[in-house]
């Protein structure tokens, strides 16, 4: 007996290289969905070019995440792996969507506040980033939403979006629940305060080289109050420490959070096991990485097929949300 497997999609956008937060918040769970479900994942282009970017390079940033996430075991037999402009449907569906949200709920997403601040002119695409976003996830019927933290309240637009859409359409589109797991819901960047973020500039990339990882780790902000080697330091404030959490041995973080405490390592002693272990926790991502890099032909490949699939999946979904809001096509009555 053949039991049907419940449907994750998320997405992320190729806006620079990608980092440890998106590894941790995002890729690694997505990676380990693959086992138990349905897994469709979207590098999505329409939602970077909300705020101002260089042409010339999307292209090279959208080949460069496909690298990141193909080395990190998104592999094509194990998931569906595509760019949001290959399926056109996504804009349809966010039309769609345009009129059953309220502009109020759009005006008040936290990340858009955000952006809107940080760009000279803020665009109608901008504010209505996510409901392109809901139409993403509902174009697929999928239940299932692994993300970082940052995106929680972007999800409960979507479940309200869906709502809203079903009470004037008739019950179709699920109410799908962001899965938001383990230690790296939220990472912090090397500032040790604010979100790790390209845009905050306070990123570990996933592909730096060990002697990358070594010399950007070195600057991270550590305990505030451990001014000098001497000084006890406190682990449990420390973002390197955190950070251990992910790549270090639980004996090795037990020795590390006493010898801290009675500042036996200083900081740098620390820094340097933390840039040791992720490197070789992720060297055979970097290998795979490498290999991939030199293989464009397959990349496309392997982003051409996942949007032809992808297609197939969304296709009729799209017939049947036109249809139940009176969009008839003709020929099709
Ligand atoms: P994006 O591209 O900013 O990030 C991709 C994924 O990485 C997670 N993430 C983090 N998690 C923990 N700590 C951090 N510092 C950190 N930084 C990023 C994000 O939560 C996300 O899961 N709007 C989305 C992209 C998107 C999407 C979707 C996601 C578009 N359509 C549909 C899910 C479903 C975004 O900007 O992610």
């Amino acid at each position: 007996m053949t039991t049907e497997r419940k449907r994750v999609f998320s997405g992320i956008q190729p806006s620079g290289e990608v980092h440890l937060g998106n590894y941790l918040g995002a890729v690694k769970n997505w990676v380990d969905l693959t086992d138990d479900y349905e897994c469709i994942y979207c590098i999505v282009d329409l939602h970077a070019i909300t705020i101002p970017y260089q042409v010339d390079e999307l292209p090279e940033r959208v080949f460069d995440v496909a690298v990141s996430l193909v080395a990190s075991g998104l592999e094509p037999d194990r998931c569906i792996l595509f760019v949001q402009s290959h399926v056109p449907e996504h804009v349809e569906l966010q039309w769609l969507f345009n009129t059953v949200t309220p502009l109020g709920d759009l005006g008040r997403m936290t990340q858009f506040k955000d952006k809107s601040e940080r760009v000279e002119s803020v665009s109608a695409g901008l504010l209505n980033y996510p409901v392109l976003q809901a139409a993403d996830i509902l174009l697929y019927l999928a239940e299932y939403v692994p993300v970082g933290e940052d995106q929680r309240q972007h999800l409960e637009l979507t479940r309200e979006i869906a709502r809203r859409w079903n009470g004037r359409f008739g019950e179709y589109f699920p109410e799908p629940d962001a899965l938001i797991i383990g230690p790296g819901r939220r990472v912090l960047g090397l500032d040790g305060v604010a979100k790790m973020s390209k845009s905050q500039d306070n990123i570990i990339p996933l592909l730096a080289t060990p002697d990358e990882l070594a010399s950007v780790i070195r600057t991270a902000v550590t305990d505030p109050a451990r001014k000098r080697r001497d000084d006890p330091g406190n682990p449990h404030v420390c973002n390197i420490f955190s950070l251990h959490g992910a790549f270090s041995t639980t004996a090795e973080r037990e020795e590390i959070e006493a010898r801290c405490q009675t500042a036996e390592i200083g900081c740098v002693d620390c820094k340097l096991t933390l840039a040791n272990n992720i490197a070789e926790n992720l060297a055979p991502i970097r290998d795979r990485a490498d290999e991939l890099r030199a293989k464009p032909r397959l990349i496309r490949e392997i982003l051409s097929e996942g949007a032809g699939r992808a297609r197939a999946i969304a296709r009729p979904v799209m017939a049947e949300a036109y249809d139940r809001m009176g969009l008839r096509r003709v020929g099709s009555e």
